[in-house]
C-alpha cells in the first residue's frame, strides 16, 4: 500500500456542490495544487478531531489512538450486516506514513471487501486535514479489518444478511 500513501489535496467544496464534482479553482493556500480526490467509492464513516489527551509529549497523536478509531470506524458497515453482536478478529498491518497532530481533522473512509460465512471484512483509509488548511489532505494510514458475528456465548454465528 506504500505507493498511494502520498500527499493528497482537494479544493474546499462548497456545501452546494454536487458530490464528486470539485471546483477547479484552488484556495490561496493551495496554488496550482492538483485536485486529488478523497475516495469516491468509499463511505465516510467517521470524522474526528484528536484532543491533547491523545498525544505524546511531542504533540503527535498516539498511533494506538488512531488504531482504536479505525476499529470503531471499520465497524460501521459490518454492523449493517451482522444483525447483532460482533467482535474484531483481525487487522492487517498498519503503516503510519504521516504524523497526526492536534488540530488535524481526521476522516475515515470505508468500504466492504468481503462477507464470509461468519466474518465481514472492510477496508478503512484515514486522511488528515489541517484545521488551518482545510481541503488539503494527507493520507495517514489504511487497514483491512475483519469482524466476526458472534452469539450470546461469544462464538461465531452465520452472518444473516447477504450484500445487496
Ligand atoms: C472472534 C472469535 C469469536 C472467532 O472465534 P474462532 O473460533 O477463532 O472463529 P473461527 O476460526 O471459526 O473463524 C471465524 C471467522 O473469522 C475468520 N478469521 C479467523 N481468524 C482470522 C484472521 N486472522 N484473519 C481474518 N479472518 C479470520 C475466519 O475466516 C472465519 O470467517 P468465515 O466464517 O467468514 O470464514 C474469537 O477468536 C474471539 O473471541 N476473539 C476475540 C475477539 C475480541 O475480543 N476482539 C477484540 C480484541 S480487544
Amino acid at each position: 500500500m506504500g505507493d498511494n500513501l502520498t500527499k493528497l489535496t482537494l479544493p474546499i467544496v462548497p456545501m452546494s456542490a454536487t458530490p464528486g464534482s470539485h471546483p477547479s479553482t484552488n484556495s490561496p493556500d493551495t496554488p496550482s495544487l492538483p485536485a486529488l480526490q478523497l475516495p469516491l467509492d468509499e463511505e465516510l464513516v467517521l470524522k474526528v478531531i484528536p484532543m491533547p489527551r491523545d498525544c505524546n509529549q511531542n504533540g503527535d497523536i498516539f498511533g494506538g489512538w488512531v488504531m482504536a478509531q479505525v476499529d470503531l470506524a471499520g465497524a460501521v458497515i459490518p454492523a449493517r450486516y451482522a444483525g447483532g453482536r460482533m467482535a474484531t478478529v483481525a487487522v492487517n498491518e498498519f503503516i503510519f506514513k504521516q504524523p497526526v497532530r492536534v488540530g488535524d481533522i481526521l476522516s475515515f473512509y470505508s468500504k466492504l471487501v468481503r462477507i464470509g460465512r461468519t466474518s465481514i471484512t472492510v477496508k478503512v483509509e484515514v486522511y488528515a486535514e489541517n484545521f488551518r488548511a482545510q481541503g488539503k489532505y494527507t493520507k495517514v494510514t489504511e487497514a483491512s479489518v475483519t469482524y466476526v458475528a458472534i452469539d450470546e456465548n461469544g462464538k461465531p454465528r452465520p452472518v444473516p444478511r447477504l450484500p445487496e
